[in-house]
């Protein structure tokens, strides 16, 4: 396909002077030039250069299984000669499929879909639902975490990202991350729900201690308070397992899920909720209506994507790739936090997340800091590498460091 600017340079202007002069600053003092081209699997190919970079930013999981995976893009192809977005008021048979199977993945715990265009609306939901279903305001998230760019699930985020937008919407308190009892000093009878990642990307893919989510679990139950984890990055088998909560003993009250869900080729999110809580909508079904949420195109290519993440062996694999990233990366100048093929390199200077970036970039792999600790590059390939597309990655990143 032909680039639709015949240059780097005209690009780069068209894109300053009409989507973000902000960012087209960032990346020239950054020295990212990529423009991107074709991509398939785990490679973008840079429009105009050519050079290939293995893609371990992958957007936070939407190219979880790569870019244009063969299985979503089959699926995809077929819907559109059939189906549309679809209406959402309407019942529908391909929504409720991919409801059914979303509600088979977590054991049938949790039977309800409620689905969305992204993962911030899939967390205003989830907040919106724990408030209506408890009657209580409070909402406790993590310091450093991230939850969306919209109205609730903004709130729930850092300062950074609201105060310039106002003061922040009242009943939202946040305590560090990793720590059970400064929750516990925070969650009463007023709590409607704490909403957590199991792994916070933008903290700098902060691994909590053992036992961190069974003891915020405890907490909620003492106090009543509902459980949501944010599973939009860590859910779909990034972390080695289908959904990141069940390396330990918890059941979350809502999972919402996002990103990667969409198999990178149709937006598609949702928040998978308790039967309980589910009956919240049998007297109010079109109290929270997404027009765009749960479009017929984006359930088949999400059924497709789970077909690729469900199917026997992957998990078992993408455990096996972390254990072997391991043992390569060994001696490298970086600790490496690592939860299946989530991980991320944390540097001792505070910038060193940044100064990386610019480094495995010069070799040819695409990745970005955390946001609330650049001292942390987040390192997410794809899941499904070939040994040899592992191989290279390998080669890639220790020549990037040595
Ligand atoms: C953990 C987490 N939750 C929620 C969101 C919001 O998702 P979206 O950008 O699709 O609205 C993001 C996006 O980066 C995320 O990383």
């Amino acid at each position: 396909m032909e680039p639709p600017f015949p240059d780097r340079e005209s690009t780069f202007e068209a894109f300053a002077r009409h989507v973000s002069r902000g960012k087209v600053a960032f990346f020239e003092k950054a020295g990212l030039d990529l423009v991107a081209g074709e991509r398939e699997g785990p490679f973008y190919r840079d429009a105009f250069s050519g050079r290939s970079f293995i893609d371990c930013h992958c957007n936070g999981g939407v190219f979880n299984l790569g870019h244009r995976h063969p299985g979503v893009v089959a699926a995809l192809r077929e819907a559109l000669e059939h189906l549309d977005m679809g209406n959402h008021h309407l019942v529908s048979g391909h929504r409720a499929a991919l409801a059914a199977r979303l509600a088979a993945s977590t054991g049938g715990q949790l039977a309800g879909a409620v689905f969305a265009a992204c993962g911030s609306e899939a967390i205003d939901l989830a907040i919106k639902l724990a408030r209506g279903s408890t009657g209580r305001l409070k909402i406790v998230s993590a310091q450093g975490g991230y939850h969306g760019h919209t109205g609730l699930a903004l709130a729930a985020g850092d300062p950074q990202y609201r105060d310039p937008f106002g003061p922040n919407l009242s009943g939202f308190e946040q305590v560090p991350f990793g720590d059970a009892a400064a929750l516990d000093a925070v969650v009463d009878d007023t709590t409607a729900a704490v909403v957590l990642e199991p792994i916070p990307a933008t903290l700098g893919i902060a691994i909590p201690p053992p036992g961190y989510l069974e003891g915020v679990a405890r907490v909620c139950a003492a106090r009543g308070a509902l459980l949501v984890l944010d599973e939009v990055q860590t859910g779909l088998g990034r972390t080695g397992r289908m959904w990141a909560h069940e390396h330990e003993d918890v059941v979350p009250d809502m999972v919402v899920t996002g990103k990667g869900l969409s198999g990178g080729l149709y937006p598609m999110a949702a928040t998978l909720v308790t039967p309980e809580l589910f009956a919240f909508f049998d007297t109010r079904p079109f109290v929270h209506v997404s027009t765009y949420g749960g479009s017929e195109l984006g359930c088949a290519a999400a059924l497709a994507t789970l077909d690729v993440t469900e199917a026997p062996g992957v998990l078992e694999r993408i455990n096996a790739v972390s254990e072997f990233l391991a043992s390569a990366f060994t001696g490298l100048p970086f600790e490496l936090r690592r939860r299946g093929l989530m991980m991320g390199f944390r540097f001792d200077r505070p910038d060193g997340g940044m100064t990386a970036a610019r480094m495995v970039y010069e070799q040819g792999v695409l990745c970005a800091f955390a946001n609330n600790d650049p001292s942390v590059l987040q390192f997410l390939p794809p899941l499904v590498l070939t040994d040899a597309q592992v191989e290279d990655l390998v080669g890639r990143v220790r020549r990037a460091f040595e």
